[in-house]
């Protein structure tokens, strides 16, 4: 770093600036106030060490002296030291909850959307100060300066830096910045202009008293609306949506086929008796019949959970058995014989779990348990070495053996190729029926219409959910023709109020519409390159990711506290969610006993390019942060 006498220098050449060039400026106004450029890292330094940082992104002409023509006003980001301060501030405007979001994480959610897609967005820059200071009238960084100080009074800067660039259409951008204490009058100017929507006391108060709690906290926004690959909260903020909702809105939020089916839909007609027929039904029936060549019966339900339900219902019937396999990083749903055969998560506590409930580990190529000389993972003998503790423990009754071909909540583990079929001859060899539960890899994220198709295997039963309604509740059941005549002849059963409703198997016929029209299965591969592509370099870029993997749209990405002995990152793997849900991105992350912290990445089909590039972006600069915040 050399440093440079700013008093008697009236121009500067911008292109000549250098990283790590440092100016200092003397004088009686503007005492010891340093420019540093290109300084990423004293900006970050700014955020730990003030209050705050306040600044300014501009255009500018090829001089500091030069006019600035503004892109923006004056921004105020809370630093780490400000920390506190989102609740003093709330706290000034009346809000005492402390479950309301930090004033910290609000100013940051302002900021950290990129000012283009902002721009894009209608949401304009965000004036986090109530300042207006005049590019027209800066002549310079420190009339600039001065002329904050008087707008603000009390926001003291005590630290100066611009941050230099190149802007994408052409010309020097520039980022001038410092960092700042905040007084009472700053404070009170920030409360003003900062108390989010989300905020709204009213609707806390009634959510934590009469909602019952069901799982991980809530997210601390309100969801006014949703549109694409975004969710917007109650401030209009734009959150990039990478979960699809619950694994499910395929095709993004509020789709135009969709809204224009459900209306159809529900003016003619909706619900019936559940042994009246609709064409809907049937014709979605015979719509997926002919995709999954094979598995020509169909059952529409609800859920994931009741479509296993009636998997297993339907297993146990026609084999006679009752004993049912699962792997150990399973997720199959929540009612009983779905949770029975759910190792995931959620065993404990709730009494016994269907007699016959049997488990075997799942294959992990990234922390394999039996190996080949190479290292790789030799998943012949660990599905080998399973099947023999598995007959050991059978009493006879083997039913049925039901899997993800992708474990989703399980941590994103893929079956290897290969895999599928050698599993189906061991359901094979003991009179076993294979289910595989598609519900997150069903109707083209993987890559494949169903992602059994990459295998060239069939199960006897495959369950769809989630993806097949879009986001509205609807399942099917499919098997073969002979599995569902032994069934019906022994009197198969599984009635349920809304079996073959109407209205949404007219969703489910325009979801397969759109997918095959708009070739979104192909789509899915693309994307899901491009995605997958990003994540790699993300690998290569920080340490603490340990793994990627997945296929199509359905993504994992492992962050591990270290690369060598793959020990969990839990804790930073939270942190990053938290900071990229502060900056616009939703993620979720799957913490299991025996791996680091997995994030599962499924943005919809209809996802652009713009928008991965983005999620990536926003992913790399939330790494980036909880890694200085350690
Ligand atoms: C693979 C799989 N099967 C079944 C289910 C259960 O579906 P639902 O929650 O609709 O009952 C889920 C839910 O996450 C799932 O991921």
């Amino acid at each position: 770093m050399f440093g440079i006498g700013l008093r008697n220098q009236r121009h500067v050449n911008l292109a000549a600036l250098q990283e790590g060039t440092q100016f200092r400026r003397g004088g009686a106004d503007h005492a010891q106030i340093d420019f540093r450029v290109g300084a990423e890292e004293t900006f970050q330094q700014f955020r730990q060490e003030g209050d705050g940082v306040i600044f300014r992104a501009a255009q500018a002409d090829g001089s500091l002296q030069g006019r600035l023509a503004h892109i923006g006003k004056d921004f105020v980001m809370p630093g780490k030291q400000g920390a506190g301060m989102g609740e003093q501030l709330l706290a000034r405007r009346g809000y005492s909850d402390s479950r309301t979001r930090s004033l910290q994480q609000r100013v940051a959610d302002q900021f950290l959307q990129p000012l283009h897609l902002r721009a894009e967005r209608g949401l304009g820059a965000p004036d986090l100060c109530g300042g207006d200071t005049d590019g027209a009238s800066s002549r310079d960084n420190g009339k600039v300066l001065q002329e904050c100080k008087i707008k603000h009074g009390d926001i003291k800067i005590i630290d100066i830096g611009i941050k230099y660039y190149q802007l994408d259409r052409g010309g020097n951008g520039l980022l001038w910045f410092g960092r700042i204490n905040f007084g009472e009058r700053a404070m009170d100017n920030l409360a003003e202009n900062f108390a989010s929507l989300n905020d709204e006391p009213a609707f806390w108060e009634a959510a934590n008293k009469h909602l019952t709690r069901y799982g991980p906290a809530f997210e601390e926004i309100i969801v006014e609306r949703a549109e694409g690959s975004f969710v917007y909260d109650a401030d209009g903020r734009a959150i990039l949506d990478f979960t699809s909702g619950q694994m499910s809105a395929l095709l993004g939020h509020t789709h135009a086929d969709i809204v224009a089916t459900v209306n159809r839909q529900m003016a003619s007609v909706a619900h019936l008796f559940s042994g009246m027929l609709s064409r809907p039904v049937v014709e979605l029936a015979a719509r997926l019949a002919a995709l999954a060549p094979g598995l020509e019966r169909v059952q529409l339900l609800t859920t994931g959970a009741e479509s296993n339900e009636a998997a297993i219902r339907m297993a146990k019937l026609v084999t006679g058995g009752h004993e049912i396999v699962a792997f150990a990083q399973s997720w199959h749903g929540m009612t009983g014989a779905a949770a029975s055969a759910t190792y995931s998560a959620g065993r404990r506590g709730y009494g016994p779990a269907t007699a016959g409930s049997l488990v075997i580990p799942a294959p992990n190529a990234y922390r394999p348990r039996f190996k080949n000389p190479d290292g790789s993972n030799d998943w012949q003998a660990e599905l080998d070495d399973a099947f023999e503790l598995i007959d050991r423990q059978s009493t006879g009754n083997l039913a049925a053996f039901i899997a993800e071909p992708i474990l989703s909540s399980g941590g994103i583990l893929e079956l290897p190729l290969g895999y599928l079929a050698a599993l189906k001859k061991k359901c094979e060899e003991r009179g076993m029926l294979l289910i595989l539960d598609e519900a997150q890899t069903g109707v083209g994220r993987t890559g494949h219409m169903f992602a059994f198709q990459r295998d060239g295997v069939t199960p006897d039963i495959m369950t769809l959910s989630k993806t097949l309604g879009a986001g509205l509740p609807l399942a099917a059941v499919m098997t073969r023709a002979e599995v569902e005549q032994k069934a019906f002849e022994r009197g198969f059963l599984f009635y349920t109020t809304h079996v073959s409703d109407p209205l949404p198997a007219a969703v489910g016929v325009t979801v397969l519409d759109v997918v095959a029209r708009d070739g979104l299965v192909e789509q899915a591969i693309a994307r899901g390159n491009r995605l997958k592509e990003g994540l790699v370099s993300l690998q290569q870029r920080f340490e603490c990711v340990g793994d990627v993997r997945g296929r199509g749209l359905l993504l994992g990405l492992e962050v591990v506290a270290d690369r060598h002995t793959k020990a969990p990152g839990f804790e930073l793997g939270a942190r990053i969610m938290q900071e990229a849900m502060l900056r616009g991105l939703s993620m979720n992350i799957v913490k299991l006993p025996g791996m680091g912290g997995v994030f599962r990445i499924a943005p919809a089909l209809t996802v652009s390019d713009s928008e991965i590039d983005l999620g990536l972006e926003i992913l790399a600069d939330s790494i980036k942060s909880a890694q200085l915040a350690r």
